[in-house]
């Protein structure tokens, strides 16, 4: 039985208006209430709604997380935010390497690291986002690609520091698709992605980090996704823009908290 409290995150990426941001926040708000003390959940608006969507979850026990952070603390940067920037208006958390933004942005593994290590410093928890491409896993190379990048965003982070991480095994392939990993394909990749933790830090930290799976998760297949052993949680994209679908996923999360069963066809570590 897992002792990880599951971690659930709504990355909303480039959607939502202020008068739908604040809305969404306020409906799973009054919504989690009896969830938040078995299962950690942020929400994740663009930046301009931070404020907002912060004064929408005061004293509910829900985090606030951002899409994106700098890894420089201030200065010439047009366009960027700074860790110190989101703390300033109630962030606690933010996504990092988001696949999207590695595609979109030319984020590189070094950015990343340099990103993590920025937030990580700046008393930020930060959302790892690692995951391989449909070319990347038909060549065989997926949990090759995925460890590197594990391996790279995690570059001189020191162990007390991983208390404030959380890794989202995100196959680029299942965001946004409708298509998800098998369940059994999801609980392999996190299980070589516990064990890379293993030989980077030490069993103790592997067996408490979270590992989050995204892509394509919703309502109807979260149960058999977050049943398995090693699956800590989802970072939910299109489906958390529904307030009744993304708390369906959180209090799914909860409940298997407690009885988490290896998935079939899945070899013991
Ligand atoms: P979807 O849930 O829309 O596939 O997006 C997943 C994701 O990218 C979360 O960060």
């Amino acid at each position: 039985m897992t002792t990880r409290m599951p971690f659930v995150g709504g990355n909303w990426k480039m959607n939502t208006t202020m008068a739908t941001a604040t809305e969404l926040a306020a409906a799973i708000r009054r919504d989690t209430a009896d969830l938040v003390r078995s299962c950690d959940i942020v929400l994740c608006p663009p930046f301009p709604y931070l404020p907002a969507v912060a004064g929408e979850l005061a004293g509910g026990g829900l985090m606030l997380g951002a899409q994106d952070v700098s890894s420089e603390p201030d200065g010439a940067f047009t366009g960027q935010v700074s860790a110190s920037m989101l703390t300033d208006v109630g962030a606690n958390v933010s996504i990092i390497g988001h696949s999207e933004r590695r595609r979109y942005n030319a984020e590189t593994d070094d950015g990343i690291n340099n990103k993590v290590r920025m937030a990580l410093d700046s008393a930020l928890w930060v959302v790892l986002c690692i995951g391989e491409t449909l070319e990347q896993r038909k060549a065989g190379n997926a949990i090759e690609v995925i460890l590197q990048q594990l391996r790279h965003g995690l570059m001189d982070v020191p162990a007390d520091q991983m208390r404030q991480l959380v890794v989202a095994y995100e196959p680029v392939w299942a965001i946004g698709t409708g298509m998800t990993a098998t369940p059994a394909d999801a609980q392999e990749a996190h299980r070589m992605i516990r064990f890379e933790l293993k030989t980077l830090y030490d069993g103790g930290l592997a067996d408490s980090t979270r590992i989050i799976y995204g892509g394509s998760m919703n309502a109807s297949n979260a149960a058999e996704l977050l049943g398995c052993e090693g699956i800590d949680g989802g970072l939910i994209g299109g489906a958390s823009l529904k307030s009744d679908e993304f708390v369906k996923i959180c209090s799914i999360a909860a409940e298997q908290y407690q009885s988490k069963q290896p998935c079939e066809g899945t070899p013991a570590p």
